[in-house]
Order: C-alpha cells, then structure tokens, then sequence
C-alpha cells in the first residue's frame, strides 16, 4: 500500500519504518525542516535500539523516504496515518491544536478517496470532530480510522513488528478490511470496533497498566513496614493468569510521554461527562508521591539534615534504553535534592543531552561516568535501571563513595550482589536487603 505517516516522533518514525519494514510504500513528513534533513541524512532525532538500521535498509530498498512537503505526500498515499503529538495542556486535557492543523492541511491536499487514520492518543470523540473538520474543507470522499498505538519506547520496533494486539476503530466496513489486510503480517489478533471504543481501548490499557504499577509501588511500601518482600509478593502474584506478571514491578513510579498524560487526560474526559474516576486519581496521587521514597530514605538516614550533603544520581531517563526524560522521576527528585542544598551529581548513559535541554545545566555537576559520579558522594541513588549500571563492581563502588549509602530506587541489586560489601543498601519495598538502620518489625 502507499502510505503517509505525518509526524516523525516515537509513534510516527517507529511506525512508517515498520510499515515500510513489512512492503509498503511510506513516505514520512514532518513540518520540522531539521528533523527532515537529518532523516535524510541517515539520522534519527531520537534514540531507540535498532531503528536507524532498520530505517536504512528500508530508505536503500526504496521503500521509505522523508519530506516536509505534506500535501504532495498525501496526493501519493491512500493511507494516511496522523501520529503528531498531543502534549497535556496545564488542566491535563490533551493539546490538540496539532492534529487539528494537520486534519486541515489534508483536506486541502487531497486528490481523492483516502482512509485516514489517527494513531496520535485522542479523546473520545476526536475522529469524529477531525472527520467534519476534513468535510468542512474538502469535496473528496474518505474514511475515518481509530488506529491506537502501543508500542513502548526502547522496545518500540519489537512492539510495533510483533504486537500482543492491533485495535482498528472503523464505521466503514470496507475500510476496515484494508486496515486489517494492513496489519495482517504483524499479527491475527486484531480487534475491530467502533471508533470510540478504540479511542477509548488507548486510554484504559494505559490507565490499568499505571494503576497496576502505582498497585504494587503500595503494596511495596506496606512491606517495608511490615516485613515482607515486594519481588517476591509481585512474583507471586504474577502466576495467577488473571493477574500476570508484567507491570508488577515497584519503584520510584511510572514516568515518561504516556501513562502521565493519558491518565490525566482520561480524569479530564470522565469529568466532562459528569463521572468523578476516583480510582485514577488515587493512581496518579500514589505515583506522585512515589517518586518521594527515594528522598525519604536519604532523609532517614541523615536524619532530616540533607543541606550540605553530595549525592550522586544514576539514572535520568525516564525508564533503560531511551534519551527520553519527559515526565521522569529524576527530574523531581534532583529538584528537590537542590532545593535542599544538596549538591548533586549526576550521570546517564544516553539522556544527559535530554535531561538538560529540560533542567537546565546550571546546579548539578554533570558526570562522564558511573564510577566518575559516585566519587566521594555521601550516598548514591539509582534512579533509572540501565544495564550498565547493574554491572558496575560494588567494591570499586563501595571505595569511591565517602559513604558506602546506595539508595536503589528500582530494585537493580539482589542479595548475592552485596555479600561481602559493606554497603548501607536501601531498595524498594524489600525490608530484608534495607542494610542499615535496623527498625524492628511490628508485632503482627
Ligand atoms: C507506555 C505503554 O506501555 C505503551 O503501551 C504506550 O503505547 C505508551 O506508554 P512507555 O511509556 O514507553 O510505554 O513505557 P513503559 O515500558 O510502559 O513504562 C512506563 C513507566 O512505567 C516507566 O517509567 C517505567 O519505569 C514504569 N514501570 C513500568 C514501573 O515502574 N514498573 C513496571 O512494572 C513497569
């Protein structure tokens, strides 16, 4: 099929590459000239394992190209995907001044029957305000697709090639049987529905997914009053089939460009339907506070006094194996650490670049490694779970720390790692490793 994606985020780059990766003719625009020019060059704007190779054997084999020039794409395709953004405004409804302009700029451009389809996560009832905007502007017949996306950043190309599901949101059948001959070759499982519930299958899949992780983050930290151990509870959990194992692990809290925005956003579209999601708010609220188990412990164990202290941080993206740091916990945490007069220290693998383009430089020693970082620091917290990180040799660790304090805000280390260490070690939800202050469990 000809196929044009608009929008060369996450959603959109990861999802023209696979389109083009499984024989279709794709053509990528983005109205950014920069991003166009270095996709042309063989760049990516982001990073995620394997997409620039991936994109490049697609680009060779001709299946795949890049351009600014909206309308001529449109005029080639008869699939359009829209994957721009819809960033939450200050309320937390989604923006979507972006998709709006895009749905206008189609019509203008078409020169025919078109399926239009919107990846981009909308609010119920989206597709069908851009399908009058497009007929308010354009005599040409076309078809309106809900075509959800799912796919996870660092795993995306993974996601998108071998998705658990495809969820199609159609009112014209003929459509969607070309978007199911579309998808065909990633899966059989493909769910065809109306147009609103696909809007709405986004939002809760997100929604269940946080409040699974926001689940065990409480669960968590009752253990570590209680005495018992979070990995274990979340693995024994997890062999219920009604339950499952995945998203059951605690932490510092979800972050990052989706379960933030959407949950907010799906607050916002219960509330305008007069319908108080008083579940979800407690996830959020739960999250938020999450993110505050790091800061509590350092607090513990300087009893109350941070002001003056060096702490290191390892981990700035939001989650391993992506530059994104939207929504990521360590920017909270390192704010307040600074807000204390604590100096920081602070180091990632791949999103410092990232991360201070949205912090800022000014405050935070910036650090070239992770050993680099821990240099003479009263306590290093690890906030994001990189591999590079659970490698490092912990004697070597424990020697360039003043203090041997390591706060692991994601469960990275396990007990066998800290035998013959001398680590004060703090984790999450497992009280039997938090090697330290000995607080006597409660009587049962
Ligand atoms: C998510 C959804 O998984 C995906 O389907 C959707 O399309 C976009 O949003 P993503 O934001 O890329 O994907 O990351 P994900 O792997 O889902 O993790 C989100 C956050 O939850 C991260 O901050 C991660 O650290 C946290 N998390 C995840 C946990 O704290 N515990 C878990 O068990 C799983």
């Amino acid at each position: 099929m000809n196929i044009t994606v608009i929008g060369t985020g996450y959603v959109g780059l990861v999802s023209g590459v696979c389109y083009a990766e499984i024989g279709n003719q794709v053509i990528c625009v983005d109205k950014d000239p920069r991003k166009i020019e270095m996709l042309n060059a063989g760049e990516i704007p982001i990073y995620e394992p394997g997409l620039k190779e991936l994109a490049a054997v697609n680009r060779t084999a001709g299946k795949l190209s890049f351009t600014g020039d909206l309308a001529s794409a449109v005029r080639q395709s008869d699939v359009i995907i829209i994957a721009v953004g819809t960033p939450p405004l200050p309320n937390g409804e989604a923006n979507l001044a972006f998709i709006d302009q895009v749905a206008l700029e189609i019509a203008e451009a078409m020169n025919g029957h078109k399926i239009i389809a919107v990846k981009s996560t909308v609010p119920v009832g989206t597709n069908e305000r851009l399908a009058q905007l497009i007929r308010s502007r354009t005599n040409h017949d076309f078809d309106s697709i809900s075509l959800p996306e799912f796919l996870r950043e660092g795993s995306a190309i993974e996601d998108t090639l071998h998705p658990d599901r495809i969820v199609i949101g159609a009112e014209c059948q003929s459509a969607a049987d070309t978007m199911v001959q579309l998808h065909k070759p990633l899966t059989e499982q493909i769910v065809v529905t109306d147009i609103r519930s696909a809007e709405m299958i986004k939002y809760a899949s997100n929604a269940f997914l946080a409040t699974k992780i926001s689940f065990i983050n409480e669960i968590a930290n009752i253990c570590e009053k209680v005495g018992a151990d979070v990995t274990k509870v979340a693995e024994g959990m997890g062999h219920d089939k009604r339950i499952g194992p995945s998203f059951l692990k605690a932490g510092i809290g979800y972050g990052g460009s989706c379960f933030p925005k959407d949950t907010s956003a799906l607050i916002q579209i219960a509330g305008h339907v007069d319908y108080e999601f008083k579940l979800l708010r407690s996830v959020v609220e739960v999250n938020q506070d999450q993110r505050f188990n790091v800061i509590r412990k350092l607090e513990t164990i300087f009893h109350g006094e941070l002001k003056g202290k060096t702490v290191a941080v390892w981990g700035l993206a939001f989650k391993p194996n992506t530059d994104d740091v939207r929504d990521s916990p360590a920017l909270e945490i390192i704010q307040h650490l600074v807000d204390q007069g604590v100096k920081v220290k602070a180091y990632d693998p791949i999103a410092m670049d990232s991360f201070q383009a949205l912090f800022g430089k000014d405050g935070v020693e910036w650090c070239s490694s992770a050993l680099e970082t821990a240099q003479d620091a009263d306590a290093l917290c690890l906030l994001t779970e990189w591999d590079e990180f659970a490698s490092v040799d912990l004697l070597r660790l424990q020697n360039v720390l003043k203090q041997p304090i390591l706060i692991d805000g994601r469960n990275v280390f396990k007990e066998e790692n800290l035998l013959g260490t001398d680590f004060i070690y703090y984790s999450v939800g497992r009280p039997n490793l938090n090697q330290g202050v000995k607080q006597p469990m409660p009587v049962l």
